[in-house]
C-alpha cells in the first residue's frame, strides 16, 4: 500500500500547505474553540441521521430536514467537518491539472454539494451528484457545479450503468443506514477501467456501525480478487468534531 501526501489547497475556512501543517495548526488554533461551540447542535442533527437501526426513509427524512433554511451547511461548517477538503485534496493528489475536466465523476451522498464546490475549484467540471435526499439536492443545485442531479438512495440495485463514470468519490454518505456495504462491487462497476474510487469517512464507522464490520475485508478481497487495487489507505486528524478520518482510494482493474 502507497500511503499519500496530498495538499490541500483550498478552503474557506484556512489554506494549509498540507494535512500535516493542517492537524498542527488546528490543535493551536482557535478553531478547537469554535468547533465546540458548533457541536452540540451539529451532535443532536447527526445524532438524528446516524441512530442505530435507521431506516432508509428516515435518512432521507432527517436529512431534508436538516438542508432547511441552510442549517445542515451552517452547522456542518468547514471549521468543523473536514470531509468536502479532505475528498477533493485527495482526488487532486491522483490526477494531473490538465485531464481534471474531462474526468466524469460520480459525488455519491453530494449532500449540499461542498465536495462539487471543492472539486470545482480544482479544475473538475464535469461532476454528476447523486443523493437520497432531495432537500440536500436542491442545496447542491444552487452551487452550480452539477451537471446532473440524481435523486435516489444508492444500493446494490441502483440502475446506474457499468462504466459510467471515471471516478466516484464520497465524502461523509457512509454510517448507520447510510451507504450499503454490499454496494461496493456496484460502486466498482459503475467506475470505468482505470478509474478510480474515493472513500472519506469517519474511521469509528469501521467498528462501531453493524454493517461495516466487513467493510475492510470486503474491500480487501476486491483487491484479492483483482477487482481493484489499493492507491492508498490513510488516516487523517480531525476529519469531522476533531474525529479522525479514513480516506481509501482504489483504481478499478476489471
Ligand atoms: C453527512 S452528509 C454528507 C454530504 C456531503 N457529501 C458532504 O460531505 O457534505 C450524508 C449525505 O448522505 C446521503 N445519503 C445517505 N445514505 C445514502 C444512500 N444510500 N444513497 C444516497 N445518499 C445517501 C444523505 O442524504 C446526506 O445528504
Amino acid at each position: 500500500m502507497v500511503s499519500i501526501g496530498f495538499m490541500v489547497r483550498h478552503g474557506a475556512a484556512r489554506r494549509y500547505r498540507s494535512l500535516q501543517e493542517k492537524d498542527t495548526i488546528m490543535d493551536e488554533s482557535s478553531s478547537a474553540l469554535e468547533c465546540r461551540k458548533e457541536k452540540p447542535i451539529a451532535d443532536e442533527a447527526d445524532f438524528k441521521t446516524h441512530k442505530k437501526g435507521i431506516s432508509k426513509e428516515e435518512i432521507v427524512q432527517a436529512y431534508s430536514e436538516w438542508s432547511k433554511n441552510g442549517n445542515y451547511e451552517a452547522e456542518m461548517n468547514l471549521i468543523c467537518y473536514q470531509g468536502p477538503f479532505i475528498a477533493a485534496a485527495a482526488l487532486a493528489e491522483c490526477i494531473n491539472e490538465v485531464d481534471r475536466s474531462s474526468q466524469y465523476i460520480l459525488d455519491l451522498a453530494a449532500g449540499s454539494g461542498r465536495l462539487g464546490e471543492e472539486l470545482a475549484k480544482y479544475g473538475f467540471t464535469n461532476i454528476d451528484a447523486l443523493d437520497a435526499s432531495d432537500g440536500m439536492l436542491k442545496e447542491a443545485e444552487k452551487k452550480n457545479v452539477y451537471k446532473k442531479l440524481i435523486c435516489e438512495y444508492f444500493d446494490n440495485d441502483t440502475d446506474i450503468p457499468d462504466d459510467s463514470y471515471d471516478v466516484l468519490i464520497i465524502s461523509g454518505g457512509m454510517g448507520e443506514g447510510h451507504i450499503p456495504a454490499n454496494s461496493l462491487k456496484k460502486m466498482r462497476k459503475i467506475v470505468k477501467k482505470g478509474g478510480l474510487v474515493v472513500i472519506v469517512m469517519r474511521k469509528q464507522y469501521l467498528s462501531c456501525v453493524e454493517d461495516y464490520e466487513n467493510l475492510l475485508p470486503m474491500m480487501t478481497k476486491m483487491e484479492e480478487d483483482k477487482e481493484w487495487q489499493t492507491v492508498s489507505q490513510k488516516t487523517v486528524a480531525d476529519y469531522s468534531f476533531n474525529n479522525q478520518g479514513m480516506v481509501f482510494i482504489f483504481r478499478v482493474l476489471h
